[in-house]
């Protein structure tokens, strides 16, 4: 950080921008293999939220990957840096007073706990995705499996790219055992046990 960049105060704060909302700020990091279900259940849960008009915004890694991220591959640290950047903006949209939902693998837990350092208390909240990495070949949705065990694609995550599964996340769903209704219905009841919404 260079010296001369000194950080300047609004006039209008994160708690003022909030008390306009019906529902506190938060971050909801989906994290898990490709194929897990996490834009699904982040697109399914946004709906759900948008209906009973909770401010949200989803940021999605393929989307995020055509824009903000576009000059990023799927090194280590590339992954590490396109972590760095959502979270940053992560960070913004929550202070603007959002609720904010990322669909990324996200494999590493050192930059899922970066995030969450970012953010104030209770801010942040981890969901993995444990849909097993069989399951998850067996759907292939994208064909990116069937890619990466012909050798076409390099450092795919769960083949020749490493996951770490979260130590401690807030929540934990299985697509491979829960119907889609009830993954929402289990994040909607968490945000409704920490106040998040009403
Ligand atoms: S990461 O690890 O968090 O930086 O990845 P992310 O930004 O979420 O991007 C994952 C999506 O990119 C596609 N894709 C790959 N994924 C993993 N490994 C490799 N090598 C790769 N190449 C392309 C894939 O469609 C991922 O989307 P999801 O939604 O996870 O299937």
């Amino acid at each position: 950080m260079d010296e001369n960049v000194v950080w300047h105060n609004y006039a209008v704060d994160k708690a003022q921008r909030s008390e306009q909302k019906r529902h506190k700020p938060c971050v909801l990091w989906f994290t898990g293999y490709s194929g897990s279900g996490k834009s699904t259940v982040a697109g399914a849960l946004e709906s759900a939220l948008h209906q009973q008009g909770v401010h949200t915004y989803l940021l999605d890694g393929d989307n995020v990957r055509h824009g903000l991220c576009k000059d990023l591959g799927f090194s280590d640290g590339d992954r590490v840096e396109n972590i760095r950047r959502v979270g940053e903006l992560s960070k913004l949209m929550a202070d603007a007073g959002l609720i904010v939902l990322t669909a990324f693998i996200s494999p590493f837990q050192g930059e899922r706990d970066m995030v969450r350092e970012l953010l104030d208390d209770g801010e942040f909240i981890e969901v993995f995705l444990d849909t097993p990495l069989d399951v998850c070949e067996q759907r292939d949705p994208k064909g990116l499996y069937k890619k990466a065990r012909a050798g076409e694609i390099k450092h795919f995550t769960g083949i020749d790219s490493d996951y770490q599964a979260p130590v401690n996340p807030e929540v934990t769903l299985d697509t491979s055992k829960n119907s889609l209704t009830q993954s929402v219905e289990q994040l909607v009841a968490h945000l409704k046990t920490k106040n998040i919404i009403g």
